[in-house]
């Protein structure tokens, strides 16, 4: 590691791998106002963080800064649900003015949305991914364990008059919404906004569902009929993080996304890292090992201190996850936890 960094600058965030990160996600609260099927147990994770444990706004937007000193461009506020987060406006609006970031970003299930899209733009929010399994009513109260698809829709409306730039996040489950998969696409394209499907990985809850309701890539695009222009693999875009794009065979604009997330395809790509709502940096959604960054903030570590704490973190980091083997291991270290769910990691 090269020692002879300026006065303000820290050391840059890349891996043994070569891998420059460039993305943040972080999480602002394990808690959420759903339980999805493949995510939260019901009734929520029995572990969830108590206020205390948290990181305060001034101590995550205290860490955005550093990271973005050390190369991070983009944050991605996420949870557990971040919207459940009180004041969760103020925090997007610290962030930006403690970093002066533009590319802020969120990931919600919506539910609050049609109320906050406006303020939260207001604040410097740039765009939101929202997750939306099915356009039926009744499928998605049983996925989302109580949703209500109503609001949501309302919060995506809001979101799209805010100016906020909307992605659509599904996860197909197998034998549960996958015929669902087409009228979701159509609707999607119809607002003008992007949808994209994701491939559960067997963490936490969604571990526990039958074999059936995994479903890979290929059979994702299948169940989009002839929507996709598949010929040409030359217009396989990439975005900013793990999702590939295949364009609409109608030749617009309209593309569906994918997210390849158990083949690990992306991992020799991986431009991001992880903060939890507690405060630990995870290198990877499946690292064993944290490293308390809050402890060592409450502690008195300065920057440069705190910047090295990150590095060690990174340095666990291996080329690949293995959630096939269902070892769930990115890392060299000893598990703490056998039950890491989504919703704790900040997804
Ligand atoms: P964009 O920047 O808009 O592409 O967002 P994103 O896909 O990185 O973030 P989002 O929160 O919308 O995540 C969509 C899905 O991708 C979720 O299921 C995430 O858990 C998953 N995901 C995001 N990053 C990674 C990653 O590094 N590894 C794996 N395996 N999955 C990831
Ligand atoms: N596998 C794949 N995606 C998941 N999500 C939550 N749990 C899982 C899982 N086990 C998705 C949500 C949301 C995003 C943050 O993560 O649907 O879109
Ligand atoms: Fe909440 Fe998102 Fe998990 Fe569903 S997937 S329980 S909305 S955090």
């Amino acid at each position: 590691m090269p020692s002879d960094f300026g006065v303000n600058a820290l050391p840059p965030l890349i891996d043994r791998q070569g891998r420059h990160y460039t993305y943040l996600r972080l999480s602002v609260t394990d808690r959420c106002d759903f339980a999805c099927v493949y995510c939260m147990p019901p009734g929520g994770e029995d572990d969830h963080a108590l206020r205390p444990d948290l990181l305060s706004f001034e101590e995550a937007a205290r860490l955005t800064e550093v990271l973005s000193r050390m190369g991070i461009d983009r944050v991605r506020f996420t949870g557990g649900e971040p919207l459940v987060r009180r004041d969760v406006v103020r925090l997007v609006e610290l962030v930006r003015r403690r970093t002066g970031l533009t590319k802020l970003v969120m990931t919600t299930n919506a539910n609050r949305l049609a109320e906050l899209a406006h303020p939260l733009r207001e604040a410097g929010l740039s765009g939101v991914n929202i997750s939306i399994d099915t356009l039926d009513a009744v499928r998605f109260r049983e996925i989302t364990r109580g949703g209500d698809l109503a609001r949501v829709v309302a919060g995506v409306h809001a979101a799209i008059d805010a100016g906020l730039e909307v992605k659509i996040n599904a996860v197909a489950l197998g034998g549960v919404n996958d015929r669902d998969a087409g009228a979701l696409v159509d609707w999607a394209w119809d607002l003008g906004i992007t949808p994209r499907f994701i491939e559960l990985m067997p963490l936490g809850e969604a571990a526990n569902l039958p074999a059936t309701s995994f479903l890979s890539q290929a059979q994702l695009i299948a169940l989009l009929g002839d929507r996709l222009s598949l010929d040409s693999e030359a217009e396989d875009v990439r975005g900013q993080g793990p999702a590939r794009y295949l364009p609409a065979r109608s030749g617009a604009v309209r593309r569906v996304g994918f997210i390849t997330a158990v083949s690990g395809e992306f991992c020799g790509s991986c431009n991001r890292v992880r903060i939890t709502a507690r405060g630990d940096m995870r290198a990877c959604l499946a690292s064993r090992s944290a490293v308390s960054l809050r402890d060592r903030m409450r502690q008195g570590e300065n920057d440069r201190e705190l910047a090295w704490a990150v590095h060690t973190a990174l340095a666990t980091k291996l080329a690949g996850h293995s959630f096939e083997d269902g070892n769930l291991s990115t890392d060299n270290q000893p598990s703490e936890h056998t039950h890491v769910g989504m919703s704790l990691v900040g997804g």
